[in-house]
């Protein structure tokens, strides 16, 4: 049977019956369709694909057209799951008016069910003109990987007692502006706790320990698709890189001995082949 697919009012309902959900990314078609038949009910095409898919080293190198191209397909494999569209690095960052067009084109070219966008008390007066205007968003706080570079890398943050309160301000300044959720990434698991029980929305942890609403993975992380740098938080729930690479070895070994293809993978009607002229 099919899942049934959240809807933004059943984010805070979830929050208030205590119901954990998971969160994992899809960057394109097939892998929207395998998470789609999982009981994962969140989808989200993050910027994480300059990593994953481009081969970046960071995500700052993604543009608002890259993002669509990759939103749409995964939209069309996953109609059961709710599909969350980010907002790259230069898109909403100078005015609210920027956010808003650059969230329209995702949210009318793509057919997502909403964007994300990070920062925390300083994107609040854009995050509260985007959803006056009836554009659903969620927030992103913590380890935000578009201004990593201004905090020295990819390390954990909240570690301090004015760190750790500083994200609950922003966590609380992002719910009033009207976010439905807030992804809070890389911060001790104490931190994850108190932001959890600071606000009333949901808080959907990445490296923010259990006591938060929801647990994020990236799907090429967890699974083991993925080559590149994992985080102390990311759990191996499937070896598939191996499983590829294994495939593909014994793909090349029947080739060169002839074991591939038999008489099952060919087209074995006889056809008699008429002298050539020359
Ligand atoms: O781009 C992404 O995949 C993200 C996750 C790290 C939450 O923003």
């Amino acid at each position: 049977m099919a899942k049934k697919k959240m809807t933004v009012p059943d984010f805070r309902k979830y929050k208030e019956e205590g119901r954990k959900f998971a969160y994992a990314t899809a960057y394109d078609y097939t892998t929207a369709s395998i998470v789609n038949e999982s009981e994962v009910e969140i989808i989200l095409v993050g910027d994480s694909l300059g990593m994953i898919m481009l081969g970046y080293d960071t995500t700052v190198g993604v543009t608002l057209d890259d993002m669509i191209h990759h939103i749409r397909p995964v939209v069309k494999g996953a109609p059961d799951s709710f599909i969350v569209g980010d907002m790259p690095f230069g898109s909403y960052q100078e005015s609210p008016e920027q956010a808003i067009r650059s969230a329209c084109r995702i949210l009318a070219e793509t057919n997502c069910d909403c964007v994300k966008l990070e920062g925390g008390v300083e994107m609040a007066e854009t995050i509260r003109r985007m959803t006056k205007v009836g554009i659903p968003v969620m927030g992103h706080i913590g380890l935000t990987p578009q201004s990593a570079a201004s905090f020295g890398g990819f390390r954990m943050q909240g570690g301090t007692p004015e760190t750790a309160k500083k994200l609950i301000q922003d966590a609380r300044a992002i719910e009033a502006a009207g976010a439905f959720s807030i992804v809070l990434e890389c911060v001790p698991s104490v931190v994850g706790k108190a932001v959890a029980e600071a606000v009333s929305i949901p808080i959907l942890g990445i490296g923010a320990g259990p006591d938060v609403d929801c647990q994020v993975l990236l799907t090429h992380d967890m699974l083991d698709m993925y080559g590149g740098h994992k985080a102390k938080f990311v759990k191996t729930f499937a070896h598939i890189r191996e499983e590829m690479v294994k495939g593909l070895n014994q793909f090349h070994a029947e080739t060169i001995s002839g074991a591939f293809p038999t008489p099952e993978y060919s087209y074995n009607r006889q056809v008699e082949i008429p002298p050539l002229d020359d």
